[in-house]
């Protein structure tokens, strides 16, 4: 089924909840694994609510894509603890080793870059996770690798 038609479904599958925005959100997410520029006019006028009020709730959580990611994902937390163990330096080094910015993906579509917000690896802080495989004590040399293994 195209776009609007699975997207028409999903509404209707989640429209009797109780806040349905991010519940349908989430399950676009998961079956086309971004939130297309097709979609939003679909779920705006499901739920009356203005093509900017849905755009704004996908930009607004880092959960949500509006493009499709990279071949891998490459995720760095940056919540307290791993903050306080070097992950920036660690987040910078990614964003330079890539050449990209936060949610950009690398030009050859191999690697996309996402912050996260605890991986609940805090005792073995900085973490990262590289297609949902996560990594803990993650020194310069370790990202490079994992960078190295996303990109081959
Ligand atoms: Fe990074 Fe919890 S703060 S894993």
């Amino acid at each position: 089924a195209d776009v609007s038609t699975r997207t028409r479904a999903i509404v209707a599958g989640c429209k009797h909840l109780e806040g349905p925005l991010l519940p349908i959100l989430h399950e676009i997410q998961h079956e086309f694994g971004f939130v297309s520029q097709e979609a939003v006019p679909v779920i705006a006028s499901e739920l009356n609510l203005s093509r900017a009020e849905v755009h704004g709730v996908v930009t607004f959580y880092h959960d949500f894509r509006d493009h499709p990611a990279g071949r891998h994902v490459l995720k760095l937390c940056r919540a307290e603890a791993c903050q306080s163990m070097g992950g920036e330096a660690l987040a910078e080094r990614a964003k330079k080793l890539l050449g990209i910015d936060w949610h950009q993906t690398t030009m050859d579509g191999a690697v996309t870059l996402e912050p996260v917000f605890c991986l609940g690896l805090c005792s073995c802080a900085p973490s990262a996770m590289l297609d949902g495989a996560v990594h803990g004590r993650v020194a310069a040399s370790d990202l490079d690798d994992l960078i190295a293994e996303a990109r081959q």
